[in-house]
């Protein structure tokens, strides 16, 4: 399976701080903010990604994260020209995927819980159409909303209704089979102009091929989209890393524990002279 990290788009909500870079490269604590979907994706066991931005930022997506040979995986980059909706990432990235199912995370969101690397790579063995993960929300509006029967199975899915029918959001992460791309073809921009992840999901609904995973109450999912829900995303970080001295996300740790590399081959092609704790940590690992 492939692997797409979605991180165009202009981030206009996080200007001035979004200006001279992209908002999926600001720190979330102690890393950049795209090190934790990346890090989810590896956690699925994915170890060829194409991460997509937009013109201005390639280079600076190239300068952080390289070929990837570095934790043992292959990087490469697409640019999306302009944002024509989180659907579009299929289409830019056809040849990429290939004949290869795929899996799809948007740069903004951490996903954090216990047992999520072995239930990734469950949806990752079994996914048989498309499998994507709900989330209870005290802002279903702000989202696509899955609505279920009393069976716990999905029967409707809105982007962002007026009138949510659940407090269940989807979240940014997304897996699908290799259809995918001719589904996305497929699609008609909506009323805002963009090619909606929630018409391709409703797709595969309508064909009953839709698996929803929900996220359960030990599990913390956050779209750090606006000033507000980055710092909260900043302190969930730091007090988990704090009291548990683990870090969350740290690529170059689930790199070695995930067998992509081995350790003494990743601390080769560190830089001997960072010393801060970030890197002494990996030193531990
Ligand atoms: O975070 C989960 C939500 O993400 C889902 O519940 C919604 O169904 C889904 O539409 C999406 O909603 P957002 O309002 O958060 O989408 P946004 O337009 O903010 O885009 C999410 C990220 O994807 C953002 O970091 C920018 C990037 N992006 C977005 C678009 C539309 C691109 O790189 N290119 C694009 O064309």
């Amino acid at each position: 399976m492939k692997g797409i990290v979605l991180a165009g788009g202009a981030g206009t909500r996080l200007y001035p701080a979004s200006i001279p870079i992209s908002k999926i490269l600001l720190p979330i604590y102690d890393k950049p903010m795209i090190y934790y979907p990346i890090s989810t994706l590896m956690l699925a066991g994915i170890r060829e990604l194409m991460i997509i931005t937009n013109p201005d930022d390639l280079s600076n997506f190239q300068k952080l994260l390289g070929d990837g040979s570095q934790l043992g995986m292959k990087f490469e980059y697409a640019v999306q020209e302009v944002p024509r909706g989180i659907a579009d990432a299929f289409l830019v990235a056809e040849d990429f995927i290939g004949n290869d199912d795929v899996a799809l995370i948007l740069g903004d969101n951490i996903f954090h819980g216990h047992g999520f690397g072995t239930q990734l790579k469950r949806v990752v063995a079994h996914n048989d159409g498309a499998t994507v993960f709900a989330c209870h929300v005290k802002n279903p509006k702000q989202f696509g909303v899955v609505e279920f029967d009393r069976h716990q199975k999905a029967i409707s899915l809105e982007e962002k209704p007026a009138n949510p029918r659940s407090d269940y959001a989807v979240v940014g992460l997304y897996f699908y089979t290799n259809d995918v791309i001719e589904k996305a073809k497929s699609l008609k921009p909506s009323a805002r102009g963009e090619l909606e992840i929630t018409d391709l999901n409703n797709i595969y609904l309508m064909e009953d091929k839709l698996s929803v995973e929900i996220l359960g109450r030990g599990f913390t999912w956050l779209d750090t989209g606006t000033f507000d829900t980055l710092l909260q995303a900043a302190n969930f970080v730091r007090a988990n890393e704090e009291t548990k001295g683990e870090k969350i996300s740290c690529i170059e740790e689930i790199a070695i524990r995930e067998g992509f590399i081995p350790k003494d081959e990743l601390l080769k092609k560190l830089n001997p002279n960072l010393r801060n704790e970030y890197y002494e940590y990996i030193k531990l690992v």
